[in-house]
């Protein structure tokens, strides 16, 4: 009995290259968050993101491959994550998950789980 993952049920890595580059491209022009991440182009993020949650998703390991055990939330302690933050993060982050072409029960199991771990990530009062 093989079991499709929620990876290939969700369209494989076109929807977590989609999701990531439209995510990364409001990045790239959000006041809040454009000056956390450091290097002059995002890509690097970018593809470490759509590696994660690939991974997560029962898709290919690559990301534990090239960056070991994720440990997000200690990844994330040199970031000041406040409420704002959080915000300006889940607000880029909807517009990418709500443009996506998949069925709206992928879409809801997607945004819940992005919004907990989002929860999960801030680590700094206002
Ligand atoms: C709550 C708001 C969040 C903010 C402000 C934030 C910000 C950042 C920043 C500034 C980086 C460093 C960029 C880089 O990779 O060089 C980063 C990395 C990363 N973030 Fe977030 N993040 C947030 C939430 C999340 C969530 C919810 C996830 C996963 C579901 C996530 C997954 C990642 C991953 C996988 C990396 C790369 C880790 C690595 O391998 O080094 N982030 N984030």
């Amino acid at each position: 009995m093989s079991q499709e993952s929620f990876y290939q049920r969700a369209g494989g890595q076109k929807t977590f290259n989609d999701l990531t580059s439209h995510f990364y491209a409001l990045v790239a022009v959000n006041p809040i968050l454009r000056p956390m991440y450091p290097e002059s182009d995002l890509h690097g993020a970018a593809r470490r993101l759509q590696l994660f949650l690939e991974q997560y998703w029962g898709g290919p390991s690559t990301y534990s491959q090239e960056r070991g055990h994720p440990r997000l939330r200690m990844r994330h302690a040199p970031f000041h994550i406040s409420k704002t933050e959080h915000d300006a993060w889940i607000a880029c982050m909807k517009d990418a998950v709500d443009a996506l072409e998949i069925a709206d029960d992928l879409k809801a199991e997607l945004w819940q789980y992005l919004a907990a771990a989002a929860a999960a990530m801030i680590n700094a009062a206002d």
